[in-house]
């Protein structure tokens, strides 16, 4: 849907304060100004229309053949929604507040079109459960395409990681240097946070996949209807087995939004790292022009904008989180008006994900890893110091605790030589722990530290080949 559909300008006020025509009967004057205004939905609620045009195909489909419409009546609703479809897509619908939503919208403009059939196509259902299918149709939709999109992601992340096996750099706890490790190590680590983000998507699909179409306002319907056959035609599993729980609950949406949250909150630690590798003091990646801004008076500048608008997202996305948990709890069954406010914060945290992993994506498939900067940075804080600890376990038979006294000793003395653990004289070693032979001195290297680390899952170039082979299968990549 463009911007133009979704924005409030083509939304009409007619600012007539008449009795409603969609429920106007039992009311002698209209709703005020103001009524209408807070009651509307119709600025943001446009955004289902394609699902409330495919409910109410399948709806008349469905009342038809169980012989409660007439097949001439569904033809003519189905002619008259097609169209509609083309009015909405052009642009061409000029929605109305007073009509309130999408729903009622549809509904008037069907009435223009085709007439007295129109009048018929609400029968054995009520807005109530319209909207929950409605939504939960469009939110099954979003979860499909973020599936894919997080798919482009990890294949992102899988065809740097390729590249860099055994590229090395420093992994870092508490943003000091730990131990050494690979770059394609680092970045498969998110490639397994977005596979559960993909999991947690596919977890909230299948538990949503249940329609509520037929479940009508709060009870069932009298008429004979056939809740199967709507379920079926709309891609759903199942009808959901309680009238009651299906037109209240919104906890699909909720489980949209967890999701969300979580895999927001993990492309924003990405961020934050593209942000730091991407500083004059890292320079462990450059990102592309295409991803990077400039400053408007600092003429040097190279700023990572796109990596920080995406670690602020969690922002809005926890906070549709928050405010639609807010706005359930505690409302009694069944429908409520409060659950119009389910909406704007799905939408909004719905556009800010989506775009959050489609810049993630560009940004990672055109950032250019500096392998010289992320070694050289390895010469700061003795990233083999547990490398020495382990050696003088594993050779020497020395208990842990003490072999990390030692090792902190020699690293200590290191640190006052201003060298490297693999250039401290063997002499010096010694005289601190008379054991220790010259096989140290390799076992110190970097490069053989990380070759090392061959347990399962762990950063030894071999391990990071296997993991990556692994995660394609997995996750289905390419
Ligand atoms: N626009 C409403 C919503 O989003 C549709 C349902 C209205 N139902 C009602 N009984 N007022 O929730």
């Amino acid at each position: 849907m463009t911007k133009k559909q979704i924005s409030q300008t083509n939304v009409t006020n007619q600012n007539e304060v008449g009795k409603s025509s969609i429920w106007g009967g039992r009311f002698s004057s209209g709703p005020s100004q103001l009524l209408q205004n807070i009651n509307a939905s119709i600025g943001y609620d446009q955004r289902l229309y394609q699902q409330d045009i495919a409910g109410s195909r399948a709806h008349a489909t469905m009342l038809a053949h169980c012989g409660i419409i007439s097949e001439e009546d569904l033809m003519a609703i189905n002619q008259g929604l097609a169209q509609i479809a083309k009015e909405i897509e052009a642009g061409d619908l000029k929605f109305s507040l007073e009509l309130e939503d999408i729903h009622m919208n549809i509904e008037a403009r069907l009435a223009e079109i085709i007439g007295e059939p129109a009048r018929k196509l609400h029968t054995a259902r009520s807005r109530n459960d319209q909207v929950a299918t409605d939504f939960k149709m469009w939110v099954r939709m979003l979860l499909e395409n973020l599936d894919r999109a997080l798919a482009e992601l990890q294949a992102a992340l899988i065809a740097q990681a390729e590249a860099h096996v055994d590229t090395l750099m420093p992994g870092y706890t508490h943003l000091q240097t730990a131990q050494p490790v690979t770059f394609g190590f680092h970045l498969m680590a998110y490639v397994e946070m977005i596979g559960r983000d993909r999991s947690r998507f596919a977890d909230a699909h299948r538990r949503l996949n249940e329609s509520p179409l037929g479940a009508a306002a709060i009870a069932g319907t009298s008429f004979p209807i056939d809740r199967q056959m709507t379920a079926k035609l709309l891609g759903f599993d199942r009808p959901a087995a309680n009238a009651m729980d299906a037109v209240s609950d919104r906890d699909f949406a909720l489980d949209f939004l967890t999701g969300a949250a979580i895999c927001s909150m993990h492309m924003s630690r990405l961020a934050e790292e593209i942000v730091i590798w991407s500083s004059d003091r890292f320079g462990f990646v450059k990102l592309s022009d295409a991803y990077t801004t400039g400053s408007s008076i600092m003429p040097q500048k190279r700023n990572p904008d796109a990596a920080e608008l995406v670690r602020a997202k969690p922002g809005r996305i926890v906070g549709s989180l928050n405010g639609l948990l807010i706005v359930l709890k505690g409302l009694p069954l069944a429908y409520s008006k409060d659950m119009q406010e389910d909406k704007e914060g799905v939408f909004d945290a719905a556009d800010a994900l989506g775009i959050a992993i489609a810049v993630m994506t560009g940004m990672v498939t055109d950032m250019q890893p500096n392998p010289e900067n992320m070694r050289a940075a390895l010469t700061n804080g003795w990233p083999t110091a547990t490398d020495l600890a382990d050696y003088l376990v594993r050779e020497l038979k020395i208990p842990f605790r003490d072999a990390h006294h030692i090792s902190g000793s020699i690293v200590a003395l290191a640190a006052k030589q201003g060298v490297d653990l693999d250039a401290v004289p063997l002499a010096d070693m010694q005289a601190i722990e008379p054991l220790i032979t010259e096989e140290v001195v390799e076992i110190l290297k970097v490069d053989n530290a990380v070759a090392a680390r061959q347990s399962f899952g762990g950063t030894a170039p071999s391990e990071v080949s296997a993991q990556i082979a692994a995660a394609k299968k997995r996750f289905h990549i390419g």
